[in-house]
């Protein structure tokens, strides 16, 4: 019996299977303003320019696989059925395509569209436009079903839970610099869970976490994951 394993993952995990992450040096805030393409106001001001940043980031994670860090969390799920929760930020498919069922998109998914209307939610098309009508109110108010910065992230009630009974949280590929999911080893640390930060380097919040493990997700996830299974073997 392991116990309840919660685990955070930032676009780090994703890096290798070559999509972008953010404050890298070569990272999407590097090239675009996330205040015009991340933020409702920008998409008020410039609807176009936010629909062609998620169609193209939509293109690339449809071309992307998930990588060996993705396939280890699965098959850690699969290990321990009921014990394990990815909470991602991510807006990739990678974990539910290398087999994770548990997952919880906090910043929304690439792959849902809404209205911005009357709230409805669908499956986004791969191109995506303002007036394409909602098949619910037909207004001409689609969107990417992502959560933009001001803006209330999903599952908040669920990952709380999750923390309040955490035995064990792993936070991988984040760089720590973004709330509420910043806060959340404190959070599992307060409720007596084990804390572990998976990263390429220290994070923003490196100092809260009780275990460190610095390199490429593909090679410390498995390793990680490994040495779970022989504990709990
Ligand atoms: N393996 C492990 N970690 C990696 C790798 C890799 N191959 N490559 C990069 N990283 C680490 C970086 O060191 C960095 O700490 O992943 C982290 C990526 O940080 P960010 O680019 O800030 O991405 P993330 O933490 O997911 O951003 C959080 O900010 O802009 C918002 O909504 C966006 O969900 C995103 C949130």
């Amino acid at each position: 019996m392991t116990g309840k394993i919660v685990i955070l993952t930032g676009a780090g995990i994703s890096a290798e299977s070559g999509l972008g992450t953010f404050r890298d040096k070569d990272g999407l805030w590097t090239r675009y303003d996330l205040e015009d393409v991340a933020t409702p106001e920008g998409f008020h001001r410039n609807p176009d320019l936010v629909q062609s940043f998620y169609n193209a980031r939509r293109a690339n994670a449809a071309g992307a696989s998930p990588n060996a860090a993705h396939t280890a969390l699965a098959r850690l799920e699969r290990d321990h059925p009921g014990e394990v929760v990815i909470v991602t930020q991510n807006v990739d498919n990678l974990h539910e395509r290398a087999g994770s069922r548990n997952v919880l998109h906090m910043h929304g998914e690439l792959a849902g569209a809404l209205c911005a209307a009357c709230g409805a939610r669908w499956t986004a098309p791969p191109e995506m436009h303002n007036d394409d009508p909602c098949p619910a109110c037909k207004a001409p108010a689609t969107r990417p079903d992502v959560v933009w910065f001001g803006e209330i992230p999903y599952h908040m009630d669920t990952i709380w839970e999750h923390l309040a009974t955490a035995d064990l949280f792993a936070s991988i590929g984040t760089s720590g610099e973004v709330y509420p999911a910043a806060a959340f080893v404190q959070e599992a640390a307060r409720n007596g869970a084990h804390t572990i930060e998976i990263n390429l380097e220290p994070s923003a919040t490196v100092s809260d976490f009780a275990e460190t493990c610095f390199g490429p997700a593909s090679q410390t996830v498995p390793q990680w994951v490994e040495a779970e299974l022989d504990r709990h073997r």
